[in-house]
């Protein structure tokens, strides 16, 4: 396992859309686990391979609640209820904060690295997270699509604010970094 360089915004790389993953393998195996290397490295809650310069559709996500990690090869979002809008940051914008709308809960299929297929219903910060990585297999970054963007201080003081959020950094002083 190797922790992998992460490319930042506005890089181009980062626009750039994702194929599918076609082979379950251990190059597949290989880059999942550096994934989650390079995401505990940053204490981040999610990742995709487009933003270690890898063009497949392959996310980790770890929110750090006792669940583990979870892998998502090749996923999409099959059903969308309600509206959020919560505060977002990314590994690859540093120092960056905004505001997006997001679906209260997803639905989603999806692949584990063995190529079987899944299915995970999300609500609340998990499907923003799911949102928000999925948007990077598709070139969106956050910075692009919030309504309002906001300066670091103005980010912590809302995190402080939000027991969910709280807890987490208390927890880890882990950032809402995805
Ligand atoms: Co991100």
């Amino acid at each position: 396992m190797a922790q992998r360089n992460v490319f930042n915004y506005p890089d181009e790389m980062l626009n750039k859309k994702s194929r599918e993953v076609t082979a379950f393998d251990d190059k597949l195996w290989v880059l999942l686990d550096d994934m989650h290397e390079t995401l505990t490295h940053h204490e981040g809650v999610g990742i995709a391979a487009v933003q270690l310069g890898i063009l497949r559709r392959v996310i980790v996500i770890d929110l750090d609640e006792g669940d583990g990690a979870i892998e998502l090869i090749n996923p999409e979002i099959v059903q969308a209820k309600g509206n959020q809008r919560e505060l977002e940051g990314c590994l690859s914008c540093p120092g960056l904060w905004g505001y997006v709308e997001r679906p209260e809960y997803v639905k989603i299929r999806y692949m584990n690295r063995y190529g079987k297929e899944q299915f995970q219903e999300a609500a609340d910060l998990l499907a923003i997270v799911f949102c928000h990585e999925i948007d990077h297999l598709n070139g969106i970054m956050f910075p692009d699509i919030a309504d309002e963007m906001v300066d670091e201080e103005h980010a912590e003081a809302e995190m402080e604010k939000s027991p969910k959020r709280r807890k987490k950094m208390r927890r880890k002083k882990k950032k809402m970094r995805r």
